[in-house]
């Protein structure tokens, strides 16, 4: 009894063990583009996404499906990943990946942009009061970790949000708070610059 007891401790905490490392199915559908690791592939303009926090991912991907981000019509790489969002069967296969893809280790992201991080630093200030004053995201102000991507990824973003491509659908709630933010940044430079002090937060 009490071998067979031992025994079943350990089989099972194997197999939670491994479940919580294991590749999940879904990913199967990501690794084309976003690289087995997560690593994201800037031929494809797909990000890095290893170790991005879980519930930002699954905000995201659920806005993917439900059309609250990309299906603008400027958004092209936007709608790439849509068409792969749906792909994933329903809230707990989003749930799954995500939670996969967040235990994913971080690989090194190499810099692209340049800019003035000084200039960049003052402009950050404003950024830090909702993704925290080392960009490592705010939960609670539902703003991811901007330290998990690559800079060419960044400065895309915000000027999708500049330009109205992201966070205009009414309901995308978070993307909506955003989008002001990225209004303020005055132009190209200043949208590369924030993004140079970013990169110094690796
Ligand atoms: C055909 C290529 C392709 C495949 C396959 C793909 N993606 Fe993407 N993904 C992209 C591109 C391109 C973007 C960038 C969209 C943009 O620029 O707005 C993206 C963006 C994302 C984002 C948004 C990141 C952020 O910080 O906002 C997440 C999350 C994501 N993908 C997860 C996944 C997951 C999970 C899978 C598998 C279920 C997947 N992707 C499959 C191309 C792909
Ligand atoms: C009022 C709070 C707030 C402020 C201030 C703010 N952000 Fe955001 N930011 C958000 C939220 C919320 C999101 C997530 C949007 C979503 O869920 O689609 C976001 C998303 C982003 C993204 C997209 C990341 C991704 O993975 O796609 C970037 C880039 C970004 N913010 C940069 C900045 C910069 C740079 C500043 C300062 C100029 C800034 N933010 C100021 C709330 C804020």
């Amino acid at each position: 009894m009490r071998v067979t007891k031992t025994f079943l401790w350990v089989f099972s905490s194997i197999v939670f063990a491994s479940a919580a490392v294991a590749e999940d199915a879904g990913y199967a559908i990501c690794v084309s583009c976003h690289n087995p690791d997560g690593s994201g592939n800037v031929a494809l303009n797909a990000p890095a996404i290893a170790g991005q926090e879980a519930w930002y991912m699954e905000t995201q991907i659920k806005n993917f499906k439900s059309g609250a981000r990309g299906v603008h019509e400027a958004d092209i790489y936007g709608q790439q990943m849509r068409a792969m969002s749906l792909m994933l069967a329903d809230d707990d296969a989003v749930a799954s990946v995500s939670a996969y893809v967040s235990s994913m280790e971080r690989k090194k992201i190499e810099n692209t942009i340049e800019g003035n991080a000084d200039a960049g630093k003052a402009l950050f200030a404003v950024c830090g009061g909702c993704h925290g004053p080392d960009a490592k995201g705010l939960k609670m102000m539902n703003s991811p970790d901007l330290t998990a991507q690559q800079d060419w990824y960044l400065v895309r973003q915000l000027q999708n949000f500049r330009t109205g491509v992201r966070g205009t659908d009414p309901s995308d709630m978070f993307g909506q708070q955003m989008r002001p933010m990225a209004m303020m940044l005055a132009d190209d430079q200043a949208v590369k610059d924030v993004v140079a002090y970013i990169n110094t937060l690796h």
